[in-house]
């Protein structure tokens, strides 16, 4: 007989599950027993997901939905409520970087950032919250970045979005925590994946150098020497959706190989 997983049965919304980091989660979620509750955009990418991990054993459901967009969103929880009917589990993780001088980010740039990456979690986590309430029970784990703990250079509206986002969680801890739900976020640094290749990118299309030597540069930064794998955030992710995070909330935790000590 199977094992009993640390999430055996819970009902995980998801967002951004499509792929990168969002479908790691997903994917350690579903091994740990969890229903899983997928949104983004793109709808292939989505259902291509979903097959992948429905051939695992996994039930997974899935929604269109911008998390930028309040109605959307509204729509998309009171879909997950009605075919899961409970949720415990909310995984905050839709983003966008955004990489630029401040003087050379337009508004729409500026407004477009923080409509996904602060706003996307303050309208999904609305919505999902009332439900938690009622229960007394609940987790919740967002996606912010070492960005969000300090300067990061040439990321102003990306950094800001993220500052934001450990601030909420720290609040919103507070708030939710005579109602026994966890409010706690994950603080990677360069995780591998597309987002990391547009960073990339940018650093050697800055520095006049090859993508190798921008990549170097970077990585050598940290204590570890490389990327953080996406697997290794769903692994922490799981930790915070599970039992065994209990008495944690409010943390930003730093998932960074040693880059930064806060
Ligand atoms: N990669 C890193 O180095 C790194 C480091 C620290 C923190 N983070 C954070 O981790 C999270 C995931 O990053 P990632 O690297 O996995 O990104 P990614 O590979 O670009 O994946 C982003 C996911 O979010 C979805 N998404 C994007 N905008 C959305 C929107 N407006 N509404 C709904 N879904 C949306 C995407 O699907 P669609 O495009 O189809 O919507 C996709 O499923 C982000 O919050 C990011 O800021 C990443």
């Amino acid at each position: 007989m199977k094992p009993k997983g640390r999430l055996e049965n819970r009902n995980a919304l998801i967002t951004g599950g499509s792929r990168g980091i969002g479908k790691s989660v997903a994917r350690r979620f579903v091994e740990e027993g969890a229903n899983v509750f997928l949104c983004a955009r793109g709808e292939s990418a989505l259902n291509g997901t979903a097959e992948e991990l429905r051939g695992m054993g996994g039930k997974v459901a899935t929604h269109v939905a911008d998390v930028s967009d309040r109605g959307s969103v509204e729509r998309m929880v009171e879909r997950a409520l009605a075919e899961y009917g409970v949720l415990d589990i909310l995984v905050n993780n839709a983003g966008l970087t955004h990489s630029g001088r401040f003087l050379d980010h337009s508004f729409e740039e500026f407004d477009r950032v923080m409509k996904v990456n602060l706003y996307g979690v303050f309208h999904v986590t609305r919505a999902v919250l009332p439900s938690m309430m009622e229960r007394k029970k609940g987790k919740i784990v967002n996606m912010a970045s070492t960005a969000g703990k300090w300067g990061s250079l040439n990321q102003s509206a990306y950094n800001a979005s993220k500052h934001a986002v450990v601030g909420l969680t720290r609040c919103l801890a507070l708030e939710m925590a005579p109602f026994h739900i966890n409010v706690n976020a994950i603080c990677p640094a360069g995780v591998e994946g597309d987002e990391m290749d547009s960073m990339v990118e940018h650093w050697a299309h800055e520095l006049k150098v090859t993508k190798e030597q921008a990549r170097k540069n970077i990585t050598s930064r940290s204590p570890i020497g490389r990327f953080i794998h996406p697997e290794e955030v769903a692994a922490l992710a799981v930790y915070l959706a599970s039992d065994d995070s209990d008495a944690m909330t409010a943390q930003s935790l730093s998932l960074c190989g040693g880059y930064l000590m806060v």
